[in-house]
């Protein structure tokens, strides 16, 4: 079976954005491959959180794909600075890894032009520790977006040098995957792209939000006059919020608004009013679970550890094989 590994960002909440594309596809791909999800916990030290700060993300994030779905029976769900192997990895794969790749990344560059005054190593070596996650691990697949296609590119860069290198087949190559068909595409609430892309909590619709506050998102979400001509073409800030309305509402009640809209007759506080309910009907099992899986510190002990002792089995066994390929060898 081919092996799956995906890092999750330890910094901020689920999104709705976030629910339809990724998570659904982690629970669909935990059905078919051998997965390993992980909590990119030292990714984030780049940014140099508090202690705390630090802690509590994890353990959002943790308990969030848990509330919706990731099941650690069948996936290996884990915390990446619970697996040591994988530093090893990143200075092996650091050693032929070359200054100039790294600074040329475009990830590495906007980073280095939105914060000029903590331009660190670890923020040009993110790569590095990157592949060294989905190697560790020998992954083929690995569900990530369009923003991540060239840190995947030099994963098995770094992959295929160390072949090389070492004249050894041992590193499969890595590639972007969905298991969807095509990955649902969700708005944001500020007319301005995607859910969770720009700044601010007022574009995106947490999971873990009371009604009250998706009410009050919804509710200040940009509309206009209303349109002036019968079935006029709807501008980008309407048809975003139909959008959102087609993914957490009935057909009915969207075609409802839809020709409401086309005889000119839509009432645009009744539309927001309804698609905020819809959206609270559809995240609020989420939010339950999510409280109680929090409250549960027998639980998050128990998944962390047993995702742990799996993704250190696992990584154990490359580093092993590869130092021995590297020329570590026992006395
Ligand atoms: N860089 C990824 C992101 O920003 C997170 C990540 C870290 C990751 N390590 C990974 C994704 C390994 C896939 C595989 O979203």
């Amino acid at each position: 079976m081919e092996t799956v590994v995906s890092g999750i960002r330890s910094t901020g909440k689920l999104h709705l954005g976030n629910y339809y594309g990724a998570i659904q596809n982690f629970v669909k791909m935990q059905n078919e491959y051998n997965c390993y999800f992980f909590i990119a916990d030292w990714h984030s030290l780049t940014t140099h959180p508090t202690p705390a700060d630090l802690h509590d993300n994890v353990k959002q994030v943790l308990v969030e794909y848990l509330a919706t779905g990731i099941d650690p029976e069948k996936a290996t769900i884990y915390v990446q600075s619970d697996v040591p192997e994988i530093t090893e990895l990143y200075l092996y794969l650091n050693m032929n890894a070359y200054m100039g790749e790294l600074e040329r990344a475009t990830s590495f560059k906007d980073k280095v032009r939105a914060n000029p005054d903590n331009v660190n190593a670890g923020l040009l070596t993110y790569p590095v520790l990157m592949a060294a996650d989905i190697l560790i691990h020998k992954a083929t697949k690995v569900p990530v977006g369009k923003d991540q296609e060239q840190h995947l590119e030099m994963a098995r860069t770094f992959g295929n040098r160390f072949n090389r290198l070492y004249d050894n087949e041992y590193f499969p190559e890595p590639y972007a995957f969905s298991a969807g068909k095509s990955l649902v595409k969700i708005p944001g609430l500020d007319g301005k792209g995607k859910m969770g892309k720009s700044e601010g909590e007022a574009n995106a619709v947490y999971l873990s939000d009371s009604p009250e506050v998706i009410r009050k998102k919804v509710m200040k979400a940009l509309t206009d006059g209303g349109p002036t001509t019968e079935n006029q073409e709807k501008p980008d800030y309407i048809q975003n919020l139909f959008d959102l309305m087609k993914v957490v509402s009935t057909p009915d009640t969207l075609s409802h608004f839809d020709e409401l809209y086309n005889k000119m007759q839509i009432r645009y506080g009744d539309f927001k009013k309804q698609l905020a309910e819809d959206m609270i009907i559809t995240t609020a099992p989420m939010r339950d679970k999510i409280e109680a899986i929090a409250a549960d510190s027998d639980y998050l002990r128990k998944v962390a550890r047993l995702g742990a002792d799996k993704a250190c089995e696992s990584a154990a066994k490359t580093i092993k094989e590869v130092r021995e390929i590297i020329g570590f060898r026992r006395f």
